[in-house]
């Protein structure tokens, strides 16, 4: 059975598609060893408890205390997944936040991130807003989703496992074009997951 620990930030409907194939045979030898989340009122952490999943709040340290203390948290936050919830994949579902090597290096090749843009494009917050944007003015057709490896620090880089394209159409706005790459998200994480674990690539 592959553990996955699955960090999140907010509403956690990523999380719930990933339930959702567990429970449904969709996702096989997979099991949610560990829900984690950087906001204590992340809706996510409720649908993980209401499932008897274990979920977790992990509160990170303020900005200005500088990256050494954020590096210190993300080494515990790796510890404990090693050690209390034996996690061998970790996936990033909706998580808003840089993860540093002191996360990275203890998963190696491990670590599965879910961006809502075609691979390369609108790195960082706000992917969807920027994508309309940039279809109005002309610069783009369609936008998409992206589920990659994290190999290191570079946001929303690494490794594709797997990209769909999403049309953008004229009468789209943010709220119209957001649900439907979130549909096409939820479809592809499963997915993604599921090679991943079964072909996983090398450890580096
Ligand atoms: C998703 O669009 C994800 O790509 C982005 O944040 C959103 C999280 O949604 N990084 P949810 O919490 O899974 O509902």
């Amino acid at each position: 059975m592959i553990r996955l620990g699955i960090l999140i930030s907010g509403y956690g409907s990523n999380l719930q598609a990933i339930i959702d194939a567990i429970e449904s045979g969709r996702l096989l030898g997979v099991k949610i060893a560990v829900v984690v989340s950087d906001r204590a009122d992340a809706y996510g952490l409720e649908r993980a408890r209401r499932r008897g999943i274990p979920a977790i709040h992990v509160p990170y340290p303020p900005r200005k205390n500088g990256a050494a203390a954020r590096r210190g948290q993300d080494a515990k936050l790796a510890a404990r997944l090693h050690q209390q919830h034996a996690v061998d994949w970790v996936v990033l579902a909706g998580w808003l936040r840089l993860l540093s090597n002191d996360f990275l290096t203890e998963f190696p090749m491990r670590v599965i991130n879910l961006h809502p843009a075609l691979p390369g494009l609108f790195p960082g917050l706000h992917a969807i807003e920027r994508a309309l944007e940039a279809y109005r003015a002309g610069r783009i057709s369609e936008t998409g989703v992206t589920v990659h490896l994290v190999p290191d620090e570079e946001v929303d880089a690494g490794p594709v496992i797997l990209t769909r394209a999403v049309p953008i159409l004229p009468t789209d706005d943010v709220d119209a074009l957001s649900a439907r790459v979130h549909q096409v998200e939820h479809e592809c994480l499963v997915e993604a997951v599921a090679r991943a674990i079964s072909a996983p690539t090398p450890r580096t």
